[in-house]
């Protein structure tokens, strides 16, 4: 009743949490049977170990919460113990992934493609790419194009490319990663936002700026959501402010086909097992199959 199909991955149901919220699966074990899930998608990984930004990392505000975590990570060899141990699991693993050059992306995508316990990649384009400046990747559709194509030439797994909503034009970007061969687009990563401490008069995050995420963000990256829809044929996956089963249906009615759950998972850590039953109910009380739901959008 709950399966979906993205690209070549058959998912139980269209659950999974967002990279970074979720450890690598492993730290959620005591919350429920992660072989429940869609997928599991861990957190961002680098060829290199990263020690992440100065703290403090974590802002919380009434909406939302601001984060400066740094991509902090163990680097692609130790990451490779973590994704033994993810094995036992009989679901799909994605492994989130980023790079600050293009041949960093490439050489992480090589590695992974030899793990056959990795599903699929999902490839972070938030990132700042140094050779070029430290402009983001995922800024200019010519940049995303070329680096999809390179990354793709490396791996025989699917590639979910996921943006970043910072910027003016996330459907063209979109078009980009499908063009050159993107399996599916996620929608979105977080929004560059800051808070200032009025005593201090400092920025409360060591890093003066960091990621927003949270409710706030869920009626603007839902907006993007149905813009990118519209425009690429592809699965989308919708990411920003899952809270409750309200929030789950607004993104499949739209048209996205899998959802993301990120910041509700500190202040609820079962909320996506609660959802996948919260889900099924609402499905079955209106007689309808999550195909139907999805895209049902009426204008
Ligand atoms: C603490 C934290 C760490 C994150 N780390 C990553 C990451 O490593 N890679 C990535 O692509 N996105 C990362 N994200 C973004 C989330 O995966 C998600 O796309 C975003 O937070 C929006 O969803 P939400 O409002 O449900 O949290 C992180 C978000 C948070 C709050």
């Amino acid at each position: 009743m709950l399966e979906i199909k993205i690209g070549n991955l058959f998912l139980k149901n269209p659950f999974m949490p967002a990279s970074g919220t979720f450890g690598s699966g492993l730290e959620y074990e005591d919350f429920g049977d992660l072989s429940e899930l869609g997928a599991v998608v861990t957190k961002g990984v680098s060829l290199k170990p990263k020690v992440g930004n100065k703290p403090p990392r974590i802002y919380e505000l009434p909406s939302g919460m601001l984060n400066s975590i740094g991509l902090e990570n163990v680097g692609i060899d130790k990451f490779t113990d973590i994704l033994n141990q993810l094995k036992a699991y009989k679901t799909n693993i994605v492994v989130n992934f980023f790079g600050n050059s293009f041949e960093e992306y490439i050489e992480v995508s090589k590695i992974l493609d030899e793990h056959n316990v990795v599903s699929c990649l999902e490839m972070n384009i938030s990132c700042p790419n140094i050779k070029e400046g430290g402009i983001c990747f995922g800024t200019d559709p010519h940049v995303i194009y070329s680096l999809v194509r390179n990354v793709k030439k490396v791996t025989k797994k699917d590639l979910w490319v996921k943006l970043t909503p910072n910027t003016g034009n996330i459907v063209s970007i979109a078009k980009a990663a499908e063009n050159a061969g993107a399996s599916a687009i996620v929608i979105a990563n977080t929004y560059t936002g800051m808070k200032v401490d009025i005593e201090t008069q400092k920025p409360a995050l060591g890093n003066i700026f960091g990621g927003y995420s949270g409710p706030a963000i869920k009626p603007i990256t839902l907006y993007h959501v149905f813009c990118c829809v519209r425009e690429v044929n592809i699965p989308i996956i919708a990411s920003g402010g899952i809270f409750n089963i309200e929030d789950v249906l607004e993104y499949l009615i739209v048209g996205a086909k899998a959802v993301q759950v990120g910041t509700a998972n500190f202040t609820n850590p079962c909320i996506l097992w609660d959802l996948i039953k919260d889900l099924k109910d609402y499905l079955i009380k209106k007689n309808l199959n999550i195909y139907d739901l999805i895209g049902s959008i009426k204008l």
